[in-house]
């Protein structure tokens, strides 16, 4: 095929056991910044009685090879070929000794996989296939065994030196060296591997699990962190609580090692009993970090905490199998979450999240099933359908088993896998039987790609007093696959009639009413439901709780919505009606500034959001949620073409006329809920800062907000508030807000966390500056290109969250992108194949963005030795 994506790609169909066993992994490093040193020892055992010889196969790459010994002999090179990242040792004997010493480059290596150095420290980082920059291995999941690591370096550069599992021994050596033993007796894929060394600070704390296993826990920061460390410490004693008490999972090892770093590719990572996290997911102190970064460390601290039954205890098999780890962690931490916080507030935001991010992915170049079935560049496959719509999924099988049934299953899945590296599907067999139903049908999530639409219509027959309910199923094609089956979609309902009194729910086949949701379940392309003695024409509250990855589409009138947003009992429904009439408003104004018509506001949203504003009965954090207009990216999803700009005005308008309708309630309510009170982690707090918040970003669009953004910022305590009342300052153009932020900037120079959140507030704002100031701001001292959070802060938010900047007409805004996406690819491949993806959505806009976004792809795919990572994301969306 012309692209090569072909030719580069692995198929999930093309997996082959690996034919050796491994008895234990010696490894020796002699650690240095610049260059360290690797000895690597290991027993191979041939599986099976077979055979007498077989090739033993090992993955590296931009490892420098000093010897490699087998038995006892040193190999030349003529006795093993090297061909890309594998080398391979042809007959050996069916049992064999293999001795390897390689030499990596940790200083030099700011692809940040494998050893690498971040600050004053050295660590790895092994998922999915960085293992083979450390040392030569079969590098693959479902190949485990035990590790031994020895560490040696000198004592005061180095005086910390962690691995995996318990520490064995430790001593010191001449010239000021020492050395310390580590010892994992749990057998683990390489991918779980992980070393730290260097001067690092700890703070201790400790858990007693449930069948009294004192467990050591440690976070090692930066000296300078030592104050930020506490809800990290309680989010993850919380997380080991909860997981013995929802899940009946205990920690199982007498340590449990958390290292921050400020150089990481993404979050974090599970390594066995040494998780490393990116710092942005530890650090927290509340003049610091916002309640958003609070809750984010919480869910991330109990996504890598979970991961040691869920993906440490029982693995992938090979990584098509990814989302088996990852979906039913990212359930796990989502319901931890909700436990601990709100549920109903977790609940908006994951499917916020899931239709703004996943949603286009299974619409655009990349997409694929939660399962793929093949791919060119792994790490390109960890995305929000790996992750979201796989914990999706998981969700659905809660939803249909009930949780003592999920419960079940999940028993029956350790039982049966414990130390193995399993598929999807066996996690599938082990809720089917464990329930004994027949889950064949449902395990067709994994395969098919694309969101199915589900199309609903209703028909109310006074006479009988009856109501039904026509469901039809259809999912559209997508990029990666042409034909699509119907799928089991859980579709849960309630009905209200037009006072909003939720009406007691029976079907026609049923001998009595009960309850006021009834769950169906949609299985063939289109089903009837029959509600009887249903006295007046309802309104349907459809899709509670979420409960499936699909679009739902029925005609709601906005007198209809107005009923859900004021009586639904179901959190998401009030809010989704919100936003679906939200969105019909701005989409309509869209509209109508594109034909040169004056844009109006519509009194059903007036009516709907004084309503919101009105109730001092629900959770001030869903309000907020409410409240929050659909983002410019979410409402650009919902158009044939794009209107970049259109969309912009149209929902600046609509914003504009709500705050200055409802300004003296927005007035009234932002001066109750901004107490003066000192700040307080509690989530009640936080709820109230969130719709305080809200408040404010609707007064600031009015004259009534800046002398409110500016006393919030001058009495803040926290940097939630700071951070909103700077950000309203930027966005209304203030003439203080360059003051601000250069206040802003003297006090937080030093530190890295907080000074991503000053380029994300200059690089968001909407509008022609913005790009030149990006440009400006990539000289900053606090800027570095090599430095995967700042890449994120600067460059990810003006691409991916400044539409007006990002799609300006001239295109200056694409080419700005596309250089960068070249020269990260020279650097770290990994952040550059992210970068490049700002480009998926490109068939959608108008012609001649169209032509501009094209160019600059073809411009990228054309660079000399692209990185496979980056060469997948725009051959894809080329194509
Ligand atoms: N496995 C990590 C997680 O989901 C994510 C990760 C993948 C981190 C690849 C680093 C590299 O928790
Ligand atoms: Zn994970």
């Amino acid at each position: 095929m012309k692209d090569g994506l072909s030719a580069n790609s692995i198929y999930r169909k093309d997996y082959t056991v690996y034919p050796w066993d491994i008895d234990q992994l010696d490894l020796y490093f002699d650690i240095g910044s610049e260059s360290t040193v690797v000895r690597a020892e290991m027993e191979f055992h041939l599986k099976g009685e077979e055979k007498e010889t077989q090739d033993i196969v090992l993955n590296g790459s931009n490892l420098q090879l000093v010897s490699l010994s087998l038995n006892g002999h040193l190999l030349s090179s003529s006795d093993y070929a090297i061909s890309g990242e594998t080398l391979t040792i042809p007959h050996a004997p069916r049992k064999s000794v293999l001795k390897t010493e390689v030499k990596v480059y940790p200083a030099g290596n700011s692809a940040l996989e494998g050893l690498y150095l971040s600050g004053a420290f050295l660590l790895t980082q092994c998922e999915a296939q960085g293992f083979r920059k450390i040392t030569w291995f079969p590098d693959r999941p479902d190949v485990m065994t035990t590790y031994r690591v020895t560490m040696e370096a000198d004592r005061s550069e180095f005086p910390v030196l962690l691995s995996n599992g318990n520490q064995e021994a430790a001593g010191d050596l001449a010239d000021g060296r020492h050395w310390v033993r580590w010892q994992d007796p749990f057998p683990k894929p390489s991918y779980l591997f992980a070393l730290v060394a260097g001067d690092l600070a700890l703070v201790e704390d400790n858990f007693v699990t449930r069948s009294g296993r004192d467990v050591v826990l440690r976070i090692y920061v930066e000296e300078e962190n030592l104050d930020r460390c506490e809800h990290a410490m309680e989010s993850l004693i919380n997380a080991m609580r909860w997981d013995e008490e929802r899940f009946n999972l205990e920690y199982d090892l007498d340590i449990y090692h958390i290292v921050a770093t400020n150089d990481f590719n993404m979050g974090a990572m599970e390594n066995k009993s040494l998780n490393i996290f990116n710092s942005k997911y530890v650090l927290a102190r509340p003049d610091a970090a916002t309640d958003a970064d609070y809750q984010g460390i919480e869910g991330v601290i109990g996504h890598e905490y979970f991961h040691n039954w869920t993906g440490n205890r029982v693995t992938c098999r090979d990584w098509f199998e990814l989302t088996l780890k990852e979906g039913l962690t990212v359930f796990r931490d989502e319901e931890f979450s909700a436990d601990m916080q709100s549920r109903a507030v977790k609940r908006i935001r994951v499917v916020r999240d899931l239709r703004g991010r996943q949603f286009p992915e299974d619409d655009g170049p990349m997409s694929h099933p939660i399962r793929p079935d093949r791919y060119v560049e792994i790490n390109n496959f960890y995305t929000a359908t790996v992750y979201q719509k796989g914990a999706t999924i998981i969700r659905m099988y809660h939803t249909l088993l009930g949780e003592a049934g999920f419960q079940k299953g999940m028993k029956l899945y350790f039982e049966r896998h414990d130390g193995q590296a399993v598929t999807c599907d066996d996690f599938l067999a082990a809720m089917a039987d464990a329930n004994g139903v027949d889950l064949e049908r449902f395990g067709r999530w994994y395969s098919q790609s694309g969101t199915p639409q589900v199309h609903v219509s209703d028909h109310y027959d006074a006479a009988a007093q009856k109501y039904t309910l026509t469901l039809k199923q259809h999912t559209p094609v997508t990029h990666d696959q042409q034909t699509k089956q119907s799928l089991v979609i859980p579709f849960a309902v309630g009905l209200l009639n037009a006072k909003g009194e939720e009406l007691p729910l029976q079907l026609e086949n049923e001998t009595d009413a009960s309850g006021s949701t009834r769950l169906l379940v949609l299985e063939k392309a289109q089903q009837e439901y029959t509600f009887i003695n249903i006295a007046e024409a309802p309104v349907p509250s459809l899709f509670r709780d979420y409960s499936a990855p699909v679009k739902i589409f029925y005609d709601y009138s906005h007198a209809q919505l107005a009923t859900l947003i004021a009586y639904d009992s179901d959190a998401y429904v009030r809010w989704d009606a919100a936003q679906r009439m939200a969105q019909d408003v701005i989409l309509e104004q869209c509209r109508r500034h594109a034909n040169g018509k004056e844009m109006k506001v519509d009194s059903s949203l007036l009516r709907a959001f004084r309503g919101i504003l009105s109730d001092h009965q629900a959770d001030p954090a869903l309000l907020a949620e409410a409240m929050i207009l659909p983002d410019e990216d979410y409402l650009a999803e919902q158009m044939e073409v794009v209107d970049v700009d259109g969309i912009h005005a149209a929902r600046k308008f609509i914003k504009q006329g709500l705050a200055s309708d409802l300004v003296a309630l927005l007035a009234e309510r932002y001066a109750e809920l901004n107490d003066g009170q000192p700040y307080q982690k509690t989530s009640g707090d936080m709820a109230r800062r969130a719709l305080k918040n809200v408040c404010l970003s609707y007064l600031l669009e009015t004259s009534a907000g800046e002398s409110r953004a500016i006393a919030q910022l001058e009495a803040s305590d926290n940097m939630t508030d700071t951070l909103a009342a700077i950000n309203g300052l930027i966005l209304v153009d203030s003439p203080i807000a360059d003051g601000a932020l250069s206040e802003f900037e003297t006090r937080w120079r030093e530190d890295t966390l907080v000074m991503d959140k000053w380029f994300t507030i200059q690089a968001i704002k909407p509008g022609p500056g913005t790009l030149n100031r990006v440009r400006e701001l990539m000289q900053h001292p606090a800027f570095s290109i090599q430095n995967p959070n700042k890449v994120r802060a600067l460059i990810g938010v003006f691409a991916m969250l400044n539409p007006t900047g990002f799609h300006a007409a001239d295109g200056s805004g694409y080419t700005f992108h596309a250089d960068r996406v070249i020269e990260l690819d020279g650097l770290n491949p990994q952040i550059a194949a992210r970068m490049a993806s700002a480009f998926n959505r490109w068939k959608r806009y108008d012609d001649p963005r169209k032509k501009l976004m094209k160019a600059q792809l073809q411009r990228i795919a054309a660079v000399d030795n692209l990185s496979g990572d980056v060469s997948e994301i725009v051959n894809n969306a080329l194509r």
